[in-house]
């Protein structure tokens, strides 16, 4: 087990004793064979679900461990396991009020190192584990070596498109074509203009370069194969070429490679859905590097932690995050318009190995744009569905998952019973997954954080293989009440 792990358990002691006895009370209604304990570590080379294997099994468990969790909840007065907390608090997630207006939020956290600090410190979960501690190391700090004395970084890109297939050499370099554009990256500090400059950023401002995206930018087959989007104005998968020093133009990612897509069928990008076809592994053997972690990678997983373990998480959906009550699958940061502003200027930072920072007002601008993303829903199945669905929500899911969008708190990751290497990373880990909005899930391209479901008929499907263990939830309904229920969360949220 990492070392960062401890915080969690050392924090939690007595809960941890809790949940360990009602584990056991619940066990004990089953027989040994009906429940198998998969250590681990054996759990990813099996595919094997820790706990029980038939779904509905984990069901009748997980409905043991919650209502022992009640009861304690009653008899001791406290609060013992996340899951509780969920169900007495208000909603966690959703637009937070706070005593300044967005914008104003905006302006003083671009004038006040003390303001981005105090929401760096308020906003991580765990301050022991790397992500945390790179950041409470760096950012805002008032020392010499703060991020804050970095040369701020306003690149010249533009996006490539069809027409330039075949422009780029082997390292994803170009001569120019053209003068550089002028500084696009300032705005008023307005609604329209901050959304202005946010969607211009989140397109076109480049991550970082990279010599990878060679074989994208070469030609069309190898952008699909690679599971990089072409839409209908010609632009691929959002790489932009950018300006270097040098005078050269090198293929870089922006935002949008990961965070918007076409539906399948065609139509228009959509900012903010998940690019749920980006193949990492395909990526890399199209430019001859075999044998990498990614090979194993599902589409639409990456993993971004850096931390020498393998656990990808998928691509989340940017449309639903003024709902989520934290950012990342393993709710490493408390989400609030603010944290997630320096969410991004830390992100932008890190890509530049802590070389250089965006402008701050970019880093909110973005925010706020990722804030006001339109949920997309579709239109419920039919007025009964709609009503049998919303009774069967509110019975099963609602004490997790809200209609208005919102969430309770995270749950330890043992409770949920998904793949644990997420929640456990030690880049990320607070030991908790977060549950996340269902705000707009109907136009997800896939479910959970390891992308390991791709509709909602196969997530609540009882019969689902054991490669999807845990989430237990609502299993045990009949096919048509679980077609009542799906027709319901395609109408979430509902204002
Ligand atoms: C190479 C693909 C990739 C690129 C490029 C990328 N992201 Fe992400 N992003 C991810 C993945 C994967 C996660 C999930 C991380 C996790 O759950 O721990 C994520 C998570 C996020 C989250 C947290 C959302 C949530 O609901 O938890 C935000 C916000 C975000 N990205 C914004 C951005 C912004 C802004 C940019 C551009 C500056 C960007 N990302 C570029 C892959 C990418
Ligand atoms: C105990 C709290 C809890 C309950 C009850 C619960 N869920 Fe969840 N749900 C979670 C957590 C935690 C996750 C994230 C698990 C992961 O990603 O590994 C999740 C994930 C999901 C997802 C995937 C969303 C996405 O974008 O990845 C859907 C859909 C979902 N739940 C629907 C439901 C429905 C429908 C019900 C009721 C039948 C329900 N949940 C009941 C905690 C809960």
């Amino acid at each position: 087990m990492p070392e960062t792990i401890g915080w969690e358990l050392r924090r939690s002691k007595p809960y941890v004793g809790r949940v360990r006895f009602i584990k056991i009370a619940c066990k004990k209604s089953f027989t040994r064979r009906q429940f198998r304990a998969t250590p681990l570590r054996e759990q990813k080379s099996e595919g094997a679900s820790r706990g029980f294997l038939d779904p509905r099994r984990q069901s009748r468990y997980a409905k043991c461990m919650m209502s022992m969790s009640y009861k304690f909840a009653g008899v001791f007065g406290v609060v013992l396991l996340g899951l509780s907390v969920a169900c007495g608090s208000e909603p966690a997630g959703g637009p937070r009020a706070s005593e300044l207006e967005p914008i104003e939020q905006g302006r003083r956290y671009v004038e006040s190192p003390e303001f981005r600090r105090g929401i760096l410190e308020a906003s991580l979960e765990n301050p022991d584990n790397l992500y945390s501690r790179t950041r409470l190391a760096h950012y805002a700090t008032g020392a010499p070596d703060s991020w804050d004395a970095l040369p701020v970084r306003r690149p010249s890109a533009s996006p490539v498109t069809t027409a330039d297939f075949g422009s780029f050499d082997t390292f994803g370099r170009r001569e120019p074509t053209g003068a550089p554009a002028s500084d696009p990256w300032s705005a008023e500090w307005t609604h329209d203009g901050l959304i202005a400059l946010g969607e211009r950023a989140f397109y076109t401002y480049p991550l970082r370069v990279d010599g990878r995206l060679a074989p994208v930018v070469e030609s069309r087959e190898n952008a699909e194969r690679a599971g990089f989007w072409v839409d209908e104005e010609g632009r691929v998968g959002g790489v932009v070429a950018e300006w270097l020093d040098n005078g050269t133009e090198m293929a870089a990612w922006t935002c949008s490679t990961c965070h918007a897509s076409v539906r399948e069928g065609g139509g228009p990008l959509v900012s903010g859905r998940s690019n749920a076809s980006l193949d990492a592994g395909e990526l890399y053997r199209l430019g001859g590097i075999e044998g990498t972690l990614a090979e194993g990678w599902r589409p639409g997983q990456l993993d971004p932690s850096q931390d020498a373990t393998d656990n990808p998480t998928k691509i989340p959906d940017l449309r639903a995050v003024r709902y989520q009550s934290h950012l990342h699958a393993a709710a490493s940061v408390a989400n609030s318009l603010m944290a997630l502003t320096v969410r991004i200027e830390t992100l932008l930072i890190v890509s530049q190995n802590a070389t250089a920072r965006p402008p701050r007002q970019l880093a909110f601008a973005m925010a706020y744009y990722l804030w006001n993303l339109p949920v997309t829903k579709r239109e419920q199945a039919s007025e009964q569905a709609g009503e049998a669905g919303r009774a069967l929500f509110e019975t099963n899911c609602s004490r997790c998952h809200h209609t208005d969008g919102s969430v309770a708190e995270p749950v330890d990751y043992r409770l949920v019973g998904t793949d644990p290497a997420a929640a456990l990373s030690p880049a990320r880990t607070t030991g908790r997954y977060r549950i996340p909005s269902l705000a707009g899930v109907g136009d997800r391209p896939y479910l959970l954080h390891d992308a390991s479901v791709r509709s909602l008929d196969a997530f609540l499907d009882p019969e689902r293989p054991a490669t999807v263990p845990g989430h237990p939830f609502g299993l045990d309904l009949s096919a048509e009440e679980r077609r009542a229920l799906i027709g319901f969360l395609h109408t979430l949220p509902l204002d």
